[in-house]
């Protein structure tokens, strides 16, 4: 039997597709307001903000992903405290996505494998120099001029996965903002009007 829906609860759980379609599309398209997101976590007492590249954005497992170094202090931060924040802001589109889970690394196993072939060598720079990111260092030690050898940096190599279970979506109208909470229970997306 189907069972009539609201029409809110129906068009707060279609806000909620849309988010993840342009979450999906903001991780392929590096011209998208969504490809380089903020990311947070609680770390040594206080929030720990940095932006980085959106790698991908899985509708149906509910995960974003990015790359990173596995000796960045967010890494170890989130080892610790894995809850994690996404802030994506569309200037044009006039939206602000938020979005809660937790967080894990895939290091050396098939995922991170698989992702360092398909490219991530490439702009991996980073992972090859022997400094920790944050590691106090001089100007010419940034130097690095040695050709990109896709065999090196990636014993560094991590990817940064975020199982989703909250979003926050914010829409400046002017009409009327909306703004609306949406959370992932009982193995679907259940959506409020909240105040803007
Ligand atoms: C446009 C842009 C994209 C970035 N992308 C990434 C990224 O995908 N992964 C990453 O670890 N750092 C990225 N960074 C660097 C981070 O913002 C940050 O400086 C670095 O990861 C160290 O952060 P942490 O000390 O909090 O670990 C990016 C910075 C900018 C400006």
């Amino acid at each position: 039997m189907v069972h009539p829906v609201t029409p809110e609860i129906s068009d707060l759980e279609q806000i909620a597709d849309d988010q993840w379609q342009s979450l999906a599309v903001a991780a392929r398209d590096r011209h998208h307001a969504w490809h380089t997101p903020t990311v947070a976590n609680v770390g040594e007492g206080i929030a720990q903000l940095r932006t980085v590249v959106l790698r991908s954005a899985d509708p149906v497992t509910r995960v974003l992903t990015c790359h990173s170094d596995s000796r960045a202090p967010k890494i170890t931060q989130l080892s610790k405290d894995p809850r994690c924040s996404w802030h994506f802001y569309d200037r044009d589109a006039k939206i602000q996505l938020r979005a809660y889970g937790n967080a894990w690394t895939h290091q050396g196993d098939a995922l991170a494998r698989q992702r360092w072939q398909d490219g991530a060598w490439r702009s991996a720079q980073c992972y090859r120099t022997p400094l920790a990111p944050g590691e106090p260092c001089t100007e010419e030690d940034l130097d690095i001029d040695a050709p990109v050898d896709p065999a090196t940096g990636e014993e560094h190599f991590v990817v940064l996965a975020c199982e989703i279970d909250l979003l926050d979506w914010l829409f400046l109208r002017v009409e009327g903002h909306r703004r609306a909470r949406l959370s992932w229970k009982q193995g679907r997306w259940q959506g409020e009007w909240i105040a803007p």
